[in-house]
């Protein structure tokens, strides 16, 4: 059976910049006008009031400070709240493709490898922006690559199940060099009018390089990955191909993000540790061996108690380093950014686990050593 290494990685963030203060003071004024605009339906019992929103509340609850969005503009424009995209022709790439390859460039530069020398590329996201033809291939045709390509979701927890197939897929032999694109623009999926989920998301796309072991220099040893899912409802986005249907019977039907952020927290900070150290069992891992943990991105007093359920101590930022606060919720981006930002100083032979979580639920865990 042959071994995998992650050869590179590569990321990219917009450069717009929304802080808690500023998308809040849009949010409440979207609120506060709807609630003047319908203030004889509140005080009839007819309408329910939209709830005003608080940054001091989204820093203490959430640790999120800011995020990096793809349109500020038209996220804290109280008559949209949504990013604008212009629609492609025909002709050009999907708009999330080319947000793709702007971490795909620089992990394939930082591999020193050319796109033909990848033989399966797989999109490992929240969300793709067609139903086909699969981004994996026009990636693939952007790249130059042959071999085969497919796109795969399970949310926040996309790369490393991603890292898992890359992982099975190199050890059989099916595949030399894998591709694993995780371009996420949260903000389209995101619901900004309402006040429990307005904050999360910031968009971010980020990509891996996993390749067999030939003896080369670099990298990180693939020492094991594993994945465990448990059906919830707690998070979810109805948005999707039946939607249009779905109107002809009901015209008011608006799908999009929610969750029970309680339900969430409670359930993921059982569950993800558990997968973890379930793979730590499996290869034999003490949790004292384990460096450092890159973790999913979403919520600081999560990332708090995953890391000490997974390390067996208290998290530092040096075991379990926090991005959120400039990035917020990147979805399956954010343990691959986690990962490029903070695994430079660690040296060979340390070990390190990532573990991404999300809707399903799903959880993703890779443990990987310093070559
Ligand atoms: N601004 C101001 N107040 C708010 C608010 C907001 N944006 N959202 C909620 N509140 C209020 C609530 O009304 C409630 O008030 P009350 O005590 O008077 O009833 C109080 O703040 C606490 O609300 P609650 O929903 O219990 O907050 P929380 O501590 O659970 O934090 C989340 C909310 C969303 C930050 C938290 O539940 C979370 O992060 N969950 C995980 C969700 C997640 O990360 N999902 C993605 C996983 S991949």
């Amino acid at each position: 059976m042959h071994k995998a290494i992650i050869r590179s990685t590569g990321y990219w963030v917009p450069e717009d910049v929304i802080t808690n203060e500023e998308l809040v003071a849009s949010y409440n004024a979207y609120a506060t006008r709807f609630n003047e605009q319908n203030a004889a339906a509140i005080s009839a019992g007819e309408a329910e009031p939209v709830p005003l929103s608080s940054a001091e509340f989204i820093t203490n609850a959430s640790g999120i400070e800011r995020r990096h969005v793809i349109d500020k503009t038209g996220i804290l424009d109280i008559d949209k709240l949504h990013p604008r995209i212009t629609p492609r022709s025909y002709s050009e790439t999907a708009f999330q493709t080319e947000l793709a390859m702007n971490a795909i460039r620089p992990a394939l530069d930082k591999a020193e490898l050319t796109g033909a020398e990848i033989d399966a590329v797989i999109v490992a996201s929240s969300a793709q922006q067609r139903n086909f033809p699969a981004m994996a291939c026009e990636i693939q045709e952007q790249i130059g690559s042959t071999g085969f390509s497919f796109d795969l979701t399970m949310a926040c927890a996309s790369a490393l199940y991603g890292l898992n197939l890359a992982n099975s897929l190199i050890q059989s032999g099916q595949a030399e060099r894998v591709l694993i694109a995780s371009p996420e623009i949260m903000t389209c999926i995101n619901v900004h009018s309402r006040r429990d989920v307005h904050f999360i998301f910031g968009d971010a796309t980020a990509a891996m390089i996993v390749e067999r072991d030939t003896g080369q220099t670099g990298g990180w040893d693939v020492v094991g990955t594993h994945c465990e899912n448990k059906f919830s409802t707690a998070l979810r986005s109805d948005f999707g191909f039946l939607n249009d249907a779905e109107r002809l019977v009901e015209p008011g039907y608006a799908p999009g993000l929610d969750q029970d952020g309680h339900k969430v927290f409670k359930d993921v900070v059982g569950f993800a540790p558990t997968v973890a150290r379930n793979l730590m069992k499996r290869i034999n891992l003490e949790p004292h061996d384990v460096s450092r943990t890159w973790l999913h991105q979403a919520n600081i007093r999560m990332v708090d108690m995953i890391a000490k359920r997974i390390l067996g101590r208290d998290r530092t930022e040096d075991n379990a380093p926090a991005i959120l606060q400039e990035y917020g919720n990147t979805s399956s981006s954010s343990v691959v950014m986690n990962f490029e930002m903070n695994s430079d100083d660690m040296a060979p032979g340390d070990y390190g686990v990532m573990c991404a979580f999300g809707a399903g639920y799903g959880v993703g865990s890779a443990a990987v050593r310093k070559r």
